[in-house]
């Protein structure tokens, strides 16, 4: 049967996952399976800030210079992953921020978005702009960010990036978005108004990290509705976790749920990629962070495509 990317191909639709750089050099099975099935590819951690900038001015690209080589080479796209975010931040920044001035911490931000950007100029289809600024209430996450610049970091966040590459595709990304509710509410209000002020933002990602503990309300039609205004959604992190071990009442929820995510991009015309955050059992953030789940990926520990691929094979 064909392959994710070769089913995808005639609906215009991309077939990503987050990768592994280390893997990328170290594993060929891995490396085999990522060529073969995927054609985007977002770096799961190698273009944060604290990875890029580990200390202040000394940039380190190679990690990720080597993805966007691969991807070049292997017909992928790039979604380039992520610019502003609480997370990740080098330890020069943390440790210094709260005595920085306003202007200082702009400054600092400014820079750190154009050298990015400006750097893989050219190279990176849609990247994250900003990056989980709500909280699950809806109101603005307070950050670094919204403690000493104020909400409009967003804003000018966007447009120092579409300054230093016209061509990339912006996007606003958040969790627990997939669904209506506060916080998807609140940042469909925070895009409106970006966009009724010119701000130049071409899309929402939906990291649809979810788990068979949730349900599957109405992702489609939330979809349609930041669609409507003009702008590009994207699923840019979709894993199903669960509590370990598995029972087939569990993996049948999330076969349902890999399905019911890419039949709702599927079906939204502005939907232009679904991306899973990884694709092998081993390799998954979810069992670090989440106690007791895991099971998420649609390939097992050995790297044996599960129902949850073949679901997505059956469903393109
Ligand atoms: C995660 C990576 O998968 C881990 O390897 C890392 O230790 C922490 O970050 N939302 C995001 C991603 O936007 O960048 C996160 O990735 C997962 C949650």
């Amino acid at each position: 049967p064909d392959s994710l990317r070769a089913l995808a191909a005639p609906v215009g639709l991309r077939i990503g996952t987050a990768v592994n750089t280390d893997l990328l050099a170290s594993n060929p099975a891995y490396t085999k399976i990522l060529n073969s099935q995927f054609s985007s590819v977002t770096p799961e951690n190698v273009m944060k800030w604290e990875s890029v900038e580990p200390t202040q001015g000394t940039y380190n690209w190679a990690p990720a210079d080597a993805l966007v080589a691969s991807a070049k080479a292997n017909g992928q796209l790039v979604r380039g992953h992520t610019l502003v975010w609480h997370n990740q931040l080098p330890q020069w920044l943390t440790q210094e921020a709260s005595s920085l001035s306003a202007d200082q911490l702009r400054a600092i931000l400014k820079k750190h978005i154009t050298d990015e950007v400006t750097h893989f100029k050219g190279k990176i289809w849609q990247w994250d702009v900003v990056n989980e600024a709500f909280n699950d209430d809806g109101t603005l996450r307070n950050s670094i960010w919204l403690q000493k610049l104020g909400s409009g970091y967003i804003a000018d966040a966007f447009r120092w990036a579409h300054a230093a590459d016209p061509k990339a595709k912006l996007f606003y990304n958040d969790y627990n978005i997939e669904f209506t509710g506060p916080k998807s509410n609140a940042v469909y209000a925070l895009v409106s108004q970006l966009k009724a002020q010119g701000v130049p933002i071409d899309g929402v990602g939906f990291q649809t990290h979810l788990d068979t503990q949730y349900g599957l309300p109405d992702l489609e039609n939330n979809l349609q509705r930041f669609a409507k205004l003009g702008l590009n959604v994207a699923e840019t992190e979709v894993d199903m976790r669960t509590t370990l071990p598995v029972t087939s009442l569990e993996q049948n929820a999330q076969v349902a749920g890999y399905t019911t995510t890419l039949q709702a991009c599927l079906a939204v015309k502005q939907c232009i990629s679904y991306t899973v955050w990884g694709f092998g059992d081993a390799y998954s953030w979810v069992p670090g962070v989440f106690a007791g789940e895991g099971a998420a990926d649609i390939y097992d520990e050995n790297l044996q495509p599960k129902p949850e691929y073949t679901t997505l094979q059956q469903t393109l």
